[in-house]
């Protein structure tokens, strides 16, 4: 029997999310990292809150996976502990503390973007979402990218062997999550990032910290706008950089880039990417959902599409690796011949 219990799901994932997004808000799980427990009674003191929301808030924690409960006291799940204990190289709470700060409450006007295909999350007089200088967006979204890439940089190396590369290309590379987990696990690559000048400022500090002066470099540049893309590379990586434009901007894009490469050098697009039928998965319909809110022109486009325009580019051999992570559920791969 049919029964309304998925739409019921539905309704309920905005409060798993917000439920989420409160617990990284009050830094509960990274109060909880290293296997600390917490009952009721004593989230209540810790979070200065009466004993019933204390009650609910470790519940649906727990029933979330986020939590486990043995006796009573709750602790991380393996899921907290790796991803939303702050600090950790892999923590995802940025991307959770961006999304429920910026663009929760535009989501909230979805119609408007349906019926006048236009972003919600910025101003429309600006160039382009990516155009702000405001020291705590570009701090908010800049670490956001970081943290839902950083995870995705370790699923992409692992699914495409970057090991016969020397030297990569991250075009609109942001902070500089793919370059930093690639160069700690890749001894002979060096890596450029090529971003507006804000960001690469925002890259030179992750970059320091990670120890990679000497190996990862930030160069300040339009990758639209500029005569040509950096050269001297023999693998260029786009990751959730297509999703932001329109074709006729991503088929310019992918010619710059096949100019940039010398024969042999190799493209990677590391993509949420939309199924043929344009049915899901839902992480990449959403994703372009998104793009509807966050962007002008931008949408989810499936593994065929960017195939045939890697083709119309030049390139050959286009094949989709596939993975499973946050920002990206596959990658395209093609070399110029
Ligand atoms: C969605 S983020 C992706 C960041 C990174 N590739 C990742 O996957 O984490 C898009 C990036 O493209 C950069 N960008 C947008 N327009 C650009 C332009 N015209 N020239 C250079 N970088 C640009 C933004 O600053 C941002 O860092």
């Amino acid at each position: 029997m049919i029964t309304p219990t998925p739409l019921m799901q539905l309704v309920a994932g905005v409060w798993g999310f917000k439920t989420l997004a409160v617990g990284v808000e009050f830094g509960l799980f990274t109060r909880l990292a290293g296997g600390r427990t917490i009952t009721v009674t004593e989230a209540a003191a810790e979070f200065g809150m009466d004993e019933r929301p204390a009650d609910l808030l470790l519940a649906a924690s727990a029933s979330l996976g986020l939590l486990e409960k043995s006796g009573a006291g709750y602790r991380n799940s393996e899921l907290a502990e790796q991803f939303l204990v702050e600090g950790r190289p892999y923590y995802f709470g940025a991307q959770v503390r961006y999304s429920d700060l910026h663009t929760y409450l535009p989501w909230h006007r979805i119609g408007e973007a349906l019926r006048d295909n236009r972003p919600l999350t910025w101003d429309p007089q600006q160039q382009s979402m990516f155009d702000t200088t405001d020291p705590k967006l570009v701090a908010e979204f800049w670490d956001a990218m970081f943290s839902t890439s950083r995870f995705t940089a370790r699923a992409l190396a692992e699914a495409y062997d970057f090991g016969a590369h020397r030297r990569l290309l991250d075009v609109g590379g942001g902070a500089g999550a793919f370059p930093i987990e690639l160069c700690q696990r890749l001894p002979q690559l060096q890596a450029t990032i090529l971003d507006l000048p804000h960001v690469c400022a925002r890259a030179e500090e992750r970059i320091a910290e990670a120890g990679l002066t000497d190996r990862v470099g930030a160069v300040a540049g339009d990758f639209l706008a500029d005569p040509a893309l950096p050269d001297g590379h023999d693998v260029i990586l786009l990751s959730m950089i297509l999703h932001d434009w329109d074709e006729a901007t991503n088929r310019a894009l992918l010619a710059r880039c096949h100019s940039a490469l010398p024969s042999g050098g190799a493209i990677v697009i590391s993509e949420l990417l939309l199924n043929d039928e344009r049915t899901g998965p839902p992480e990449a319909a959403l994703m372009g959902m998104n793009m509807l809110v966050e962007t002008e022109g931008g949408k989810n486009y499936s593994g065929t599409e960017y195939v045939t325009w890697l083709g119309d580019a030049g390139f050959v051999d286009a094949r989709v690796v596939a993975f499973d992570a946050p920002g990206a559920n596959g990658a395209v791969v093609a070399r110029r011949p």
